[in-house]
């Protein structure tokens, strides 16, 4: 069975809490659940953990290689300032999917770039607890096939 491992970047763990109006009622644990039912569904098993720190996120996935056949992250607001966070997935080499919860696009002009995007195998951003799911979808189609 696929293993693959979610990581949730900072002030996810807020998440519920933390600006509504944006990222809505949903808590971290609420998306954690509904990943896991649907990484169930989809035959893959997931590992989460959530940090807000940049060299601690740099570590787990330059340790996630030989334990994760795939990466799915938020990196948050690192999204846009870490190049060490692009330079580990970068390095990981294995297939890594960028989620958003909000559109980050359609919002201030800083979150319009994405250093990470480039290096991960797609993004998906804007549909909420739903950016997850289509990535969990995702990513198991590319390791099943
Ligand atoms: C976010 C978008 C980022 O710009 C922001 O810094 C976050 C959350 C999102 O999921 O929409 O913390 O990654």
């Amino acid at each position: 069975m696929s293993k693959i491992l979610l990581i949730h970047g900072p002030n996810l763990n807020l998440l519920g809490q933390r600006e509504p109006e944006v990222y809505g009622k949903v808590t971290i644990e609420e998306i954690n659940k509904d990943v896991k039912k649907e990484a169930d569904t989809e035959g893959i098993t997931v590992e989460i953990m959530q940090s807000n720190h940049e060299g601690e996120i740099v570590d787990i996935i330059g340790k996630a290689k030989d334990r994760f056949e795939g990466i799915i992250i938020n990196p948050a607001a690192y999204t846009h300032t870490s190049i060490a966070i692009r330079d580990a997935i970068s390095a990981a080499g294995i297939p890594a999917i960028e989620v958003h919860l909000s559109n980050i696009y359609s919002r201030e002009e800083f979150r319009h770039t994405s250093l990470v995007a480039p290096v991960a195998l797609g993004q998906i951003s804007g549909f909420g607890k739903y950016s997850y799911i289509l990535a969990i979808k995702a990513i198991a189609k590319i390791l099943n096939k």
